[in-house]
């Protein structure tokens, strides 16, 4: 992965496992400032690096606005764009994949990008060429049957909350081997199951605040 630019997480996992609270965590070790979609209002805590926008079009003025893109990039800023809709989150995408270097954290990723998504969707475009631009991208979806191939072929590293139906189970099955389904089906709340860019499972204790590597 040395020549790669950009890096993909997807965090999967039924509501209330810990989704957002690993995406925020990870947000801020990934260290690079960050465009946040939050769909249902969960990025709710208020910090000195995060921006929250209640509408695009907040968000959007500030964004094309020089001296606040400066400030975007020197301060590390988290902005938080709350409820867009879908022809906003595309318009968010090509705002990203134009001025690059940061990380997009996309939430309930499913809501914009479901297996149907085309390939000229400018998010399509971003996950697929989004190095050149050296956007990092996070996402969350509660189920991995429910979120475009296109993303999760990209991805670099994914964690599994506990994964309870079929079809989930295949899908871990699929991806890194049968013999990881045990370990998949039987984590606490809170936990996941972390495979790296070497395809390497570990499992990642998170608490409210941390992450932990537990193996
Ligand atoms: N690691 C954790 N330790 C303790 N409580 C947590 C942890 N992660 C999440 N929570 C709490 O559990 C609830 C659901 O977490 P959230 O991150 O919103 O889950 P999801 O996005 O998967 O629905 C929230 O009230 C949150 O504060
Ligand atoms: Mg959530």
């Amino acid at each position: 992965m040395q020549n790669k630019q950009n890096t993909i997480y997807t965090i999967i996992g039924h509501k209330g496992f810990g989704k957002t609270t690993l995406t925020e965590i990870l947000t801020l070790m990934n260290n690079k400032p960050a465009i946040m979609v939050d769909p249902c209002g969960q990025f709710i805590s208020e910090h000195k690096r995060r921006k929250i926008f209640h509408s695009f079009g907040e968000f959007r003025a500030w964004i094309y606005n020089r001296k606040n893109l400066n400030i975007f990039y020197e301060g590390k800023l988290e902005l938080v764009v709350r409820e867009p809709n879908d022809e906003e989150f595309d318009e968010i995408c090509l705002i990203s994949r134009k001025i690059g270097k940061h990380t997009l954290v996309v939430d309930e990723a499913d809501l914009y990008a479901p297996p149907s998504i085309t390939k000229n969707k400018p998010f399509y475009k971003l996950v697929n060429m989004g190095r050149h631009s050296e956007v990092d991208i996070i996402t969350t979806s509660r189920r991995p049957a429910r979120i475009s191939r296109d993303i999760t072929s990209q991805t670099d590293v994914v964690f599994f909350a506990r994964v309870l139906e079929p079809n989930d189970k295949d899908y871990i099955k699929k991806y890194i081997g049968e013999q990881h389904i045990k370990t998949a089906e039987t984590l606490k709340k809170y936990s996941f199951l972390m495979i790296d860019q070497e395809r390497e499972p570990h499992l990642i204790k998170v608490s409210k605040k941390s992450a932990e590597l537990i193996s």
